[in-house]
């Protein structure tokens, strides 16, 4: 018989089982603890909410949770799930004696979802989606929550949904997972949940040296939800220590105040469909050295405007029905949606002309041929030639001279920017910018190919990231002088050996894509040796 006024507030019992069970049953079931002063920090978060009388812990294992909530409030009416008998038949020696505490050996995912509590916290298993009955999972999922899931998603994110959803009028849930899902594919939709819900409060990227969860995790994040009403900005806090750990302690004591910080975003502001550490790492251009503006290397313009693109742009039974002769006719990308890839050659130019895209832009200057004269003709009866910027040239119908871009980039972007190798040599409208690598200067010419390399990468975007500018609802602006002024990695500085290395990664890039193959492997790559050359590792200086 245990002592039921004390609690074991130490991590003794995980220790003491993780001693008697083989390391391959704890992974079979994920088993793997919460250290206590983080699982005690998450309680602060529960029992802020003054009107706690129920908790649900949904992946029991010895119950770290339950031990620091209850540690704190002795009443609170706890249910536990665990689907390993074992760990469970140790949880019981130690729970049984607590009439408040439920156990149940049932799996969380397919139980309970009538049930509603005051707070839910939780360290879920993370298991990929390979490893557990994802079929039937996401089918429980997509009836209760009356969603559609993609199907490659992990475990933890569901456990996540599951509990947001579980949540009662002020309920408040607090869970520890991997900060993988923030910044990759699976973790979209979970983001998009927790924006549309309106409950997420608190991100705290736990960043420590050393491991927090045995050998499982180096890094992971403390999500905080409330289903109260009482705000609707989300911040973001980096811990570095478990010194820091009182920063989570002076975020539950302020809520619903905010510490003043910059990372913080209304609802709004948060795209679930970008790579969450731009809200969290800012400045990401710190973590490099010899960083030169990118105006060193090349210009960015924007493109063609035309004035009027209804009338200036054409496909071809446009062209058919006004008699214009293709020579009149400037090959021009005029949507955004029609370079699909990185690269956007001649043949991709061909098909969207013969599937009678727009893909032309009127270019008569000096044309004496009938069918143009009434063409323009045509534009004048209807004003196009009085437009803001029609207006302005002579003659009118004339195009803003812009030489083809050998880079394309996306102005507006939900998931980062957008780099398009132009190798169709067409124009472009303003949808893209023109990227023109410079190649004048003696000491700044470099191969534009190593220049596209490097913006195929994550670190050539994050770096441009700090100085984008965002939009209320989720989309990042770039104009061409933010780039210009943006920062890049001095390719310039690497030697030849390792410019011919990521020139022939690029090689097998550029030929996966043109496959129809997934290419993001060798970007990772190559990202990685640039990296490696800039990271405060000085090599250069
Ligand atoms: C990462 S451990 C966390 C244990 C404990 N809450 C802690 O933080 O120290 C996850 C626990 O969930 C259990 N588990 C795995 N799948 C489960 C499921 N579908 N339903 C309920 N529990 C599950 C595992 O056996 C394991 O004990």
């Amino acid at each position: 018989m245990i002592e039921t006024t004390e609690h074991i507030v130490n991590n003794s019992i995980e220790s003491d089982y993780s001693k008697s069970i083989s390391l391959e049953h704890r992974k079979k079931f994920a088993q793997f603890f919460t250290p206590f002063p983080i699982a005690n920090a998450m309680a602060k978060w529960i029992l802020g909410n003054k009107q706690l009388e129920t908790v649900l812990e949904p992946a029991f294992g010895l119950g770290v949770f339950s031990r620091a909530i209850l540690n704190q409030q002795k009443k609170i009416n706890i249910k536990g799930f665990e689907v390993d008998e074992i760990i469970l038949g140790n949880a019981k020696e130690y729970f049984d004696d607590f009439e408040n505490v439920n156990l149940q050996l049932q799996d969380y995912m397919y139980n309970d979802w009538k049930n509603k509590y005051d707070g839910i916290i939780c360290n879920p298993p993370y298991f990929k989606f390979h490893d557990y009955d994802n079929k039937n999972i996401l089918k429980e999922i997509e009836t209760n929550l009356k969603c559609k899931l993609n199907g490659f998603t992990n475990l933890y994110t569901l456990f996540l949904l599951k509990s947001i959803h579980q949540l009662s009028k002020n309920g408040r849930c607090a869970y520890i997972i991997p900060s993988e899902f923030l910044n990759s594919d699976y973790g979209k939709l979970v983001k998009t949940y927790l924006i549309k819900s309106k409950t997420l409060r608190h991100i705290i990227v736990i960043d420590f040296e050393e491991n927090v969860f045995d050998d499982a995790l180096t890094t992971a994040s403390i999500i905080l939800c409330a289903n109260d009403n009482l705000k609707d900005k989300v911040q973001f806090s980096n811990i570095h220590s478990l010194q820091d750990l009182s920063k989570i302690d002076e975020i539950i004591n302020k809520y619903p105040n905010l510490s003043e910080t910059e990372q913080t975003y209304s609802f709004t502001e948060l795209n679930p469909e970008i790579k969450w550490k731009a809200y969290y790492q800012k400045q990401n251009s710190i973590k490099f050295k010899n960083l030169v503006p990118f105006s060193t290397y090349a210009k960015v313009v924007r493109g063609i405007a035309t004035g009027s693109n209804e009338y200036f742009t054409f496909n071809l039974s446009k062209a058919k029905e006004f008699n214009i002769d293709e020579q009149y006719l400037l090959p021009c990308i005029c949507s955004a949606k029609d370079a699909k890839t990185s690269f956007f050659t001649k043949q991709d130019f061909e098909e969207l002309k013969k599937s009678n895209k727009s893909v032309f832009l009127f270019n008569a200057q000096n044309s004496t041929d009938k069918n143009i004269s009434s063409y323009i003709q045509k534009g004048e009866s209807e004003e196009i030639n009085k437009r803001f910027l029609t207006a302005s040239r002579t003659p009118w119908y004339s195009l803003e001279n812009r030489k083809p871009a050998p880079i394309w980039v996306s102005v507006f972007n939900r998931s980062g920017l957008r780099f398009i190798r132009n190798e169709a040599n067409i124009s472009n409208l303003t949808s893209y910018h023109c990227i023109y690598p410079k190649q004048t200067s003696l000491f700044s010419e470099i191969d534009i190919d190593l220049l596209f390399a490097y913006l195929l990468t994550d670190t050539a975007k994050q770096i441009f990231e700090d100085n984008s500018r965002q939009y209320g609802n989720g989309l990042q602006k770039f104009e061409p002088n933010d780039l210009n002024k943006g920062m890049m990695l001095d390719l310039g500085l690497l030697d030849k050996q390792t410019s011919n290395h990521i020139l022939k990664l690029y090689k097998e890039y550029k030929s996966l894509i043109l496959d129809n193959k997934n290419g993001d492997e060798i970007i990772n790559k190559i990202d990685k040796i640039l990296i490696d050359e800039y990271s405060e590792k000085k090599r250069f200086s």
